[in-house]
């Protein structure tokens, strides 16, 4: 094996880090198990099944920390925020995703500066997200 210049192992992905493409599945299926559930929430999901929304994150999200980059071959550039203008991101509808994700989060026991990178992604992006006032 080649020794790299510092000697040291190959930085890892954050992805990787956190259990690739399984920690993702988790992730975004229990997020989507709320949302689910949710009154405000579900009736903004255009398909009756959230099967291939689930999907759509799920490969956002392992694109972004580093893992395949499915996303883009399938969807091309993310352009989030353009994607969101047609559903009404609001702070109530802000909060709710954010407390599903922050269920979901909970629910994968990452070691702390995982979980802290991970969550203030995710609350600096869902911020970014909001379209509407009130
Ligand atoms: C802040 C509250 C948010 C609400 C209410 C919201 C709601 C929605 C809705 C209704 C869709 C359409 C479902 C679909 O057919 O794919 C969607 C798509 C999507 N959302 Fe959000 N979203 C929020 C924040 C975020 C954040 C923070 C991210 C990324 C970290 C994100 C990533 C995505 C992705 C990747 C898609 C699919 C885009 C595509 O390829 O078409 N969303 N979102």
């Amino acid at each position: 094996m080649m020794e790299n210049p510092r000697g040291t192992l190959p930085e890892q992905s954050f992805y990787e880090q956190v259990g690739g493409e399984d920690t993702f599945r988790r992730l975004v299926h229990r997020f989507y198990q709320g949302v689910a559930q949710d009154p405000l929430l579900r009736p903004m999901y255009p398909e009756e099944d959230l099967g291939p929304a689930e999907e759509r994150l799920v490969l956002f999200l392992m694109q972004y920390w580093g893992g395949p980059r499915t996303y883009s071959d399938l969807r091309g550039h993310p352009r989030l925020r353009m994607r969101h203008t047609p559903f009404a991101v609001d702070q109530a509808a802000h909060d709710a995703w954010l407390r599903h994700m922050r269920d979901a989060v909970d629910e994968l026991e990452l070691a702390p500066e995982h979980e802290k990178e991970l969550w203030d992604y995710l609350t600096y992006a869902a911020a970014a997200m909001v379209n509407r006032p009130g």
